[in-house]
């Protein structure tokens, strides 16, 4: 007998079917309840609403588990590269060595980009918010990827056009940096290796080759396979909502991209390093900016602290903060505002207003003090972010259209004015 859920309203009582997920997570099949009842639900910020079925990620927050296609996320961090992250995520499967190396070799293949589009490039001020020209550089992939607006794509087509995106992100972020920079972009080498390519068109020159540290390289694969998927949150919601309604790939990420950009989600790890800067320059005093953080009349907030789901600590920060530790010893950096963000974490986490509210250091709490270790201004922070979830994005994408779900359209609501007569301009 299959488990149920009643619901009385009025004389009625109704049995709803319950859904029981390969992590045994039980949800309540809502799908016919305004056919039967009239009544819908409301759950503002979907705290409480599992918006589809997914083989993709799996997070328990509160046991502080990740797993990516049922590999904990501690494996991958630690075994794999990137781009062995990415097919896991995008194809299912952890790829042969064959399969791998054909991987790469069609990235390598697609990595330029279309000579026409450094004139949107030159079209962006230096200091242009490098989030919102990710947005419209990738959304203006379309123009030189017809295959990309089929309306009936084949899933040959839908393959090409998740490999040109892969292919292409990191140049067009490296190139981004550069133009931020005023300095001449650096193509793609073949010889390279996903991460290393992105970090040759970043810090590399025109006049000389440079040294590639494959501490930083290997420092750069870790941080982007954590920030490669992570179910059903902001900006995956948006990409999928966004691709339901049959819109390609490409606008379907841009939106993501936008949807990234908030503070209080991937814009997260700008404003940690942000307020750790305010902090240092205001003497230090970390005690003064938890009890703001506590202060219901002060909007100022623990960036980088509390997360909607980990009510236990990101697995993922707990990875990053050693990481740190080690990356800046290795490469010899004394950050002031590493030593500010673990007495600000120490106090935290010892402080019942954090400790009731079960708020731990999330996925961006750390990782900006990397970045900023390897060489990043804190401005390409969230599109680092970005570059690491893209993988995550695209397997969400592709899961949403291989399983023919409807386009996204939540109910409401209505609690506005009823029934008022007209009135006429001159009488308003
Ligand atoms: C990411 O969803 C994901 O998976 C996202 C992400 C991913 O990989 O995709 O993990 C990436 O977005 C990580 C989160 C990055 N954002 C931040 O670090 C911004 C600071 N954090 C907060 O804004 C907040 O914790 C959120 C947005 C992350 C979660 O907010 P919720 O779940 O809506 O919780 P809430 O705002 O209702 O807070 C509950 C209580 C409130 O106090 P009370 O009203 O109960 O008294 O906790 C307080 C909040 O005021 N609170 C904080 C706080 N976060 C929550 N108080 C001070 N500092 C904070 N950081």
């Amino acid at each position: 007998m299959s488990e149920t859920a009643s619901i009385n309203l009025g004389e009625k009582t109704y049995e709803l079917p319950v859904i029981t997920g390969t992590e045994n997570e039980k949800a309540i099949d809502i799908s016919k309840l305004r056919d039967q009842t009239g009544y819908i639900t409301i759950d503002s910020g979907f705290k409480n609403t599992g918006s589809t079925k997914s083989a993709i990620t799996y997070l328990d927050g509160e046991q502080g588990i990740l797993k990516y296609r049922g590999y904990p996320i501690e494996v991958l961090a630690e075994k794999c590269s990137f781009l062995e992250v990415a097919y896991l995520l995008i194809y299912g499967d952890l790829p042969s060595q064959a399969a791998l190396d054909e991987f790469q070799r069609e990235l390598s293949y697609h990595a330029l980009l279309h000579e026409d589009m450094k004139k949107f490039y030159d079209g962006f001020p230096s200091k242009a918010h490098p989030m919102g020209q990710l947005c419209s550089l990738v959304s203006s992939l379309t123009a030189f990827s017809p295959e990309s607006l089929n309306p009936n794509p084949t899933q040959d087509d839908i393959n090409l056009t998740v490999l040109k995106l892969l292919a292409k992100m990191p140049t067009i972020v490296s190139w981004i940096h550069k133009g931020s920079l005023g300095e001449p972009f650096i193509y793609p080498q073949n010889r390279l290796d996903y991460v290393s390519n992105f970090m040759h068109m970043t810090f590399g020159q025109v006049t000389h080759e440079i040294d590639i540290d494959p501490v930083v390289v290997d420092a750069m694969n870790k941080l982007l396979i954590l920030h490669a998927d992570h179910e059903q949150n902001c900006s995956t919601s948006t990409v999928r909502i966004v691709g339901s309604s049959e819109c390609n790939l490409y606008a379907s990420i841009s939106a993501g991209i936008s949807a990234l950009w908030g503070p209080l989600h991937g814009g997260a790890n700008q404003a940690v390093i942000e307020m750790l800067e305010k902090i240092k320059d205001d003497g230090g005093d970390t005690d003064k900016w938890i009890a703001k953080a506590k202060d219901k009349n002060d909007n100022f907030r623990l960036m980088g602290f509390g997360h909607r789901v980990y009510k236990n600590f990101d697995p993922r920060a707990k990875i990053i903060k050693k990481a740190c530790d080690d990356i800046l010893a290795k490469l010899g950096i004394n950050d002031p505002v590493l030593e500010i963000a673990k007495r600000l974490e120490e106090a935290a986490l010892s402080d019942p207003y954090f400790v009731e509210r079960k708020l731990y250091p999330n996925v961006d709490f750390y990782s900006g003090i990397i970045y900023r270790a390897l060489g990043f201004p804190t401005d390409m922070f969230t599109v680092l972010f970005a570059l690491g979830r893209l993988p995550g994005w695209i397997a969400q994408w592709k899961e949403m259209r291989e399983n023919k779900e409807p386009i996204g359209r939540p109910r409401q609501v209505y609690v506005g004015a009823v029934d008022r007569d007209f009135v006429e301009m001159a009488k308003r």
